[in-house]
């Protein structure tokens, strides 16, 4: 099958297409007919080797880590899913490097997978997972985000940011968010009550008394400085020190746990329109279209998901 890959840590031009056997499946698999994948910041952040300490990957490396396709194949304990389901996933990361989703096929666990509604289109359902898992476990299991909260939610208009906004106002809270001028009105359509740019001013000039921030982008004493004394922090972007740990306020970091019964939670969220998917570009899975994808991620101001059409 085809596969794009990296065969050493470095800039984008070490994205290639190769040939790799068509992934082997483990019993609690299913192979996907991979119709779209989406790209994440973790793509370029582990192909300029900042995981290395994580995965102890073989050359070749295949990354990516959202699918959506088609089951061709399911191992023998899989009891859900049935050969010709449309389906969606944010698969395991392997340690073995090669199946990760810039591919044809793919192989994920049973447990990882969601059902795609026929409402939204394979490149839609790729741009859900990784992104979307993450807000929703950040914003409702981590922040336990209810009724009439005032949370923070840094970097709106990336991947996780639109995802995070929406599941807040869902769940009845007042979201303040941070973006560069040219998408306020943009995130205001998405709900959010209020939108700072972060180029012109700081947030702890503006804001105060908060019940929670989701920091996106290590901006960590910023957010803790406008949370109320028994707030809440979660970060996906970096890493509280023991100094910031201190005190009555509550912040931790989050790693995404890839779950399908979350997926199908959101999906139900996104049949019923309370979440919007939003793609900013779409490009095909060849050299050319991964490498135009990670720069265009690795420039930090996407808005919303980038997509790789594979069929
Ligand atoms: N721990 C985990 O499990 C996990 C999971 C997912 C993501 N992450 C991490 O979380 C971060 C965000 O992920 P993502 O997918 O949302 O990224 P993304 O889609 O690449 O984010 C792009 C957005 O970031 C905004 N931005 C850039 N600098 C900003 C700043 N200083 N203040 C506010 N907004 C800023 C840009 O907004 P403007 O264009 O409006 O300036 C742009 O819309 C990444 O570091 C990623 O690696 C971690």
């Amino acid at each position: 099958m085809k596969a794009i890959a990296i065969e050493e840590y470095g800039d984008v031009k070490n994205l290639h297409e190769i040939e790799l056997e068509v992934p082997k499946l483990a019993a609690d698999e299913v192979l996907l007919e991979n119709y779209a994948t989406s790209i994440n910041p973790i793509d370029w952040k582990a192909r300029l080797g900042y995981l290395k300490g994580m995965f102890d990957w073989n050359f070749p490396v295949v990354l990516g880590w959202d699918v959506a396709g088609v089951i061709t194949k399911v191992g023998d304990n899989v009891i859900d899913f049935k050969v010709g389901d449309k389906v969606f996933a944010r698969p395991d990361i392997y340690n073995d490097g090669k199946k990760g989703a810039y591919a044809e096929y793919v192989a994920v666990k049973e447990d990882k997978l969601a059902l795609k509604p026929n409402d939204i289109s394979f490149e839609e359902a790729a741009a859900v997972p990784l992104a979307g898992l993450t807000a929703l476990q950040v914003i409702e299991d981590r922040l336990k985000i209810k009724k009439g909260d005032k949370v923070l939610i840094q970097g709106g208009a990336g991947g996780v940011g639109i995802f995070a906004i929406q599941i807040a106002k869902y769940l009845g809270a007042y979201v303040a968010t941070t973006a560069s001028k040219k998408n306020h009105d943009f995130l205001k359509s998405l709900g959010a009550d209020e939108v700072i740019d972060y180029h012109e001013n700081k947030i702890t000039d503006v804001l105060s008394g908060y019940d929670a921030v989701f920091d996106t982008i290590n901006a960590i004493d910023d957010g803790l400085a406008i949370l109320k004394a028994d707030g809440r922090l979660v970060t996906i972007a970096g890493k509280p020190t023991a100094e910031q740990k201190i005190g009555s306020k509550d912040v931790s970091e989050w790693w995404l746990q890839p779950n399908g019964k979350q997926l199908q939670q959101l999906t139900d969220l996104i049949v019923s329109k309370e979440v919007r998917v939003i793609i900013d570009s779409v490009y095909p899975l060849t050299t050319q279209g991964l490498r135009d994808a990670h720069e265009k991620s690795q420039s930090g101001h996407a808005k919303g998901k980038i997509v790789i059409k594979v069929k």
